[in-house]
């Protein structure tokens, strides 16, 4: 024992000489921690459900982006009892995978917002947009009326989906040459909207901001809330494990 610590003796009392030894250390640890991920297809398990969002989705998050949305709303629930309780299963890494950037946050001045979809109708989600305080009193959001009046540039839409492209979502040809059909139908009550559900499974079709005649951002912002959290079927989880 003694003849070890003599000999780490030599490395404390020569800087050059602990220095490298140090170096040496830290570099096997970072090559351990760091190598695998060089051989890995992707660090994001796949999760059935995931899909890239529609037109009218990707158009409502940007403005989702825009107005600032995350710096008083995350999404990301954490795996812990509370949060699972309140908001429901905890987030997994697929679910935001097709996000450019991604909107986890690091501020709840409002509720976590990932599993909203579904929660509550369009009607509340206009409501609220519009005048929060008009369905809760206490409520401190700033109003966003104005996203009503505002129409959606649909001609843009294929640029922005060619750009998600790019950076690795899986838009495909088809999904590419229709993105200004698509904005149109998901929010048209009278469309078909066949075509548009085989390719985005789950979409929520119809009118959304409670005028049929216009495509508005509000369309689009609703359209987006409705599918958060909601690609994957968290009903086939076991609810103890939280796994499939
Ligand atoms: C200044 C902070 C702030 C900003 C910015 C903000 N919110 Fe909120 N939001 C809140 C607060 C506080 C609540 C809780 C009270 C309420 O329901 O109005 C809330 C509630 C909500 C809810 C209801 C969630 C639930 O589970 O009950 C939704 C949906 C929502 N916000 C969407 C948005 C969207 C979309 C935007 C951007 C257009 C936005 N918020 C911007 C503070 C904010």
């Amino acid at each position: 024992m003694a003849s070890i610590l003599d000999k780490h003796k030599i490395l404390e009392k020569n800087a050059t000489l602990l220095l490298v030894g140090s170096l040496l250390v830290v570099s096997i640890g970072g090559i351990v921690e760091i190598a695998p991920l060089f051989y890995l297809q992707n660090t994001i398990e796949k999760v059935e459900g995931m899909r890239p969002y529609t037109p009218l989705e990707l158009v409502g998050r940007n403005i989702y982006i825009r107005e600032g949305c995350y710096l008083c709303h995350s999404q990301m629930i954490r795996p812990f009892r509370d949060e699972v309780e309140r908001y429901g299963h905890y987030s997994l890494a697929a679910e935001s995978m097709y996000d450019h950037p991604f909107q986890w946050g690091s501020k709840r001045t409002g509720p976590d917002l990932a599993r909203v979809g579904g929660r509550y109708s369009n009607e509340w989600h206009v409501q609220h947009l519009s005048d929060p305080r008009a369905v809760v009193p206490e409520s401190i959001m700033p109003k966003y009326a104005f996203l009503k009046t505002q129409d959606v540039t649909v001609k843009d839409v294929g640029m922005d989906l060619k750009a998600n492209e790019d950076v690795g979502v899986p838009y495909s040809d088809d999904m590419l040459a229709n993105a200004e059909a698509d904005i149109k139908a998901q929010a048209d009550p009278n469309a078909d909207t066949t075509a548009l559900l085989a390719r985005y499974p789950k979409a929520k079709v119809g009118d959304f901001d409670g005028d049929p005649q216009k495509l508005t951002e509000m369309d689009a912002l609703v359209a987006y809330l409705q599918m958060v959290g909601t690609l994957v079927d968290f009903s086939t989880y076991d609810d103890a494990t939280g796994y499939r």
